[in-house]
Formats: structure tokens, C-alpha cells, sequence
């Protein structure tokens, strides 16, 4: 595992970026793994400036995403694909046909995984996974204690992700319960990762994810039997990594 210790979150997020934009340059068709959530806000801005600025073409870029609310339209300000669409796509030349988050408005969960799974398929794998770290130790929506050889499945969040969701909603009553998510095996078989981590509070998930013992009971550890992981973060967050 490769550790980039930056200096703050902005830094964080520019280091991060590059790593994108360098598969972005290197393979223009390239198929990218992305997150939600704080902590690659940073990011995508950064993509957007570049791209703003000519550097940067997402003409030919697949994106596959990893997560959404079972029960969420695209329209709904909470779910993942709004979140994708106001953070990053509308500010690219991504084409949204391209764009795919899984559809949390089947109401058949065997369905809408089957049929994810076969969309990570039919575009040939993702080359550039870029995770975030739940405080639990979870990636994607995978619960501790979820088996690590599932692909796309329907998971019943924990109290801990509903508590923390529950910042981006009205109250804790609203946050979706269950959620599609790329399991860990799909996630193994991302070609490349970078996992980006900031702030003091995932100190402690960060070094027991990655100094500890590899388990189910904190699913980011399984990175460590990854070939080419890259994790990102700022000093806070990688405070016990040397
Ligand atoms: C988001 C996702 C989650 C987040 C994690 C960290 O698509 O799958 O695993 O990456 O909950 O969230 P933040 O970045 O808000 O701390």
C-alpha cells in the first residue's frame, strides 16, 4: 500500500485528484470507481477546475458508482445520484449515459444488483476505485461483518452509518434503512484504489484498518491484500501511520 500523508484536507484532495486525472490522461476511456460523501467533495472540485481549464477531458470516462439509497429517486436531494450530478457531472463533459449509479427505485433487490453487476461487467472492470472510509471501518455501504466475497447486494445499514447519514437529512427518521452497494469483491477487483481519509475522528478506524489484522469485522482491512492500493489523507487522519 502506497500512503500519501498530506498536509491539510485541500492538499489531500489535490493529491488525490492527480492520481485521477493521471489515469484519465494515460487511458481516456477509462472506467472510474466514485464515492459520495464528505470526504471527496475536495475532489471533484478540483476535477471540475482542471477541467474548467482545459486540462482535463471526461468526453470518453465511464463512471460506476458505488452506492445508493434503496428507495431514493435520482430527483430526491439525498441520494447519490443527485449528489453526483450537482457535485461533478454537471460541471464535466462526462456523457450521464455513461454515468451509472445503481437504481434506487427497484424495488427488486436480486434485480437491481443483477443488473449492476452486469453493467461493471459489460464495461470491463473499473481501472480506478476511490473509496472513503466509514467511521466503522466500512467502504461502500459494506457493514462490518459482511462477507468479503459478495459483488452488487441490498444491505440494512447499522445504527453508527444511520447516525452519521442522518447530517445530510431533516432527522435520523428520514435516512433511508437499506442500500444497494458494490460489495467487497467487487470492489477487490477494481484494478487500481485510492482510498482517501481526512480529520482527526478517523484516526483510530484508519489505524485499525490498516495496521491491524485483516477482518470482516472492519471491512476496509481487506485492502491490504489489494496489489495496488493508494491511501490519501491528511495528517489528522494518518496520525498513527508512519
Ligand atoms: C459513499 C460511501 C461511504 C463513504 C463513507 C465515508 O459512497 O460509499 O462508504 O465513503 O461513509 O463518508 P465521509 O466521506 O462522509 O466520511
Amino acid at each position: 500500500m502506497r500512503i500519501i500523508k498530506a498536509e491539510d484536507y485541500y492538499s489531500m484532495s489535490r493529491m488525490a485528484a492527480n492520481i485521477i486525472s493521471a489515469q484519465i490522461i494515460m487511458k481516456p476511456k477509462c472506467v472510474l470507481g466514485l464515492a459520495t460523501g464528505a470526504t471527496p467533495l475536495g475532489i471533484y472540485a478540483q476535477l471540475i477546475e482542471w477541467y474548467k481549464k482545459g486540462d482535463l477531458d471526461f468526453s470518453e470516462v465511464t463512471s460506476i458508482n458505488l452506492d445508493e439509497y434503496k428507495g431514493l429517486s435520482g430527483d430526491n436531494t439525498q441520494s447519490y445520484r443527485y449528489f453526483m450530478n450537482s457535485n461533478l457531472f454537471d460541471h464535466i463533459n462526462i456523457n450521464k449515459d455513461r454515468t451509472y449509479v445503481p437504481n434506487g427505485l427497484e424495488q427488486d433487490s436480486e434485480k437491481a444488483c443483477r443488473e449492476y453487476n452486469e453493467i461493471i461487467i459489460r464495461c470491463g472492470g473499473v481501472d480506478l476505485q476511490l473509496l472513503g472510509l466509514g467511521n466503522n471501518g466500512h467502504i461502500g455501504f459494506n457493514e462490518p461483518g459482511e462477507a468479503f466475497e459478495k459483488e452488487t447486494h441490498c444491505v440494512k445499514l447499522t445504527d453508527s452509518t444511520v447516525k452519521a447519514n442522518a447530517r445530510f437529512f431533516e432527522n435520523e427518521d428520514q435516512v433511508p434503512k437499506e442500500a444497494y452497494t458494490m460489495g467487497i469483491k467487487s470492489i477487490m477487483q477494481a484494478r487500481k484504489i485510492v482510498i482517501v481519509v481526512n480529520g482527526e475522528e478517523k484516526a483510530d478506524i484508519v489505524k485499525e484498518a490498516f495496521l491491524g489484522p485483516v477482518t470482516p469485522k472492519i471491512p476496509a482491512s481487506v485492502l491490504q491484500l489489494h496489489n495496488d492500493v493508494t491511501l490519501v489523507g491528511d495528517k489528522k487522519a494518518l496520525k498513527y501511520i508512519e
